[in-house]
């Protein structure tokens, strides 16, 4: 998979006798400013989430709690991140298909997006999701 496509960010992290702190701004530390946030909770450990891509979206995708795995796929390449570091996000470029499963009991998943929630950005269809991701480079 091209290396940019997807790799782990590490924000910093201010730790103290009371606890760690870690920030995150917008374009500083991501490669886009943030538009929308969301998260995941009250996960089935069984479930799996996930199973698209998107046309413009760029995210990052950290477990707050807990762990989960994410497997990328750029339609040539596919490869499965472990995330359970609050610190370490997963950026996701366009164009990758994305499966979320292997939830811990009680994990959060927060959701950096470049873009607001828009359906017409989704591909949910595997196929249709290969065509294009195939005509750019590998
Ligand atoms: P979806 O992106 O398919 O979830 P996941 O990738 O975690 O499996 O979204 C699930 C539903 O929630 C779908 O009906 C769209 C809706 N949704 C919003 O309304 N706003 C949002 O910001 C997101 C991420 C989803």
């Amino acid at each position: 998979m091209t290396s940019g496509y997807c790799k782990i960010i590490e924000l910093p992290k201010i730790h103290d006798t009371r606890g760690d702190l870690t920030f995150v701004e917008g374009g500083v530390h991501l490669p886009f400013d943030i538009r929308r946030v969301y998260y995941l909770y009250n996960i089935p450990v069984d479930s799996e989430r996930g199973g698209h891509a998107h046309k413009e979206l760029e995210q990052v995708v950290f477990a707050l709690s807990g762990s989960f795995r994410i497997q990328v796929d750029d339609g040539y390449q596919k490869k499965i991140y472990e995330l359970r570091d609050p610190r370490k996000g997963l950026y996701i470029s366009r164009l990758i298909w994305r499966e979320m499963t292997d939830f811990s009991q009680g994990a959060v998943c927060m959701v950096l997006a470049s873009h607001y929630y828009d359906e017409a950005d989704y591909y949910r269809d595997y196929g249709e999701f290969l065509s294009v991701a195939r005509k750019r480079p590998k």
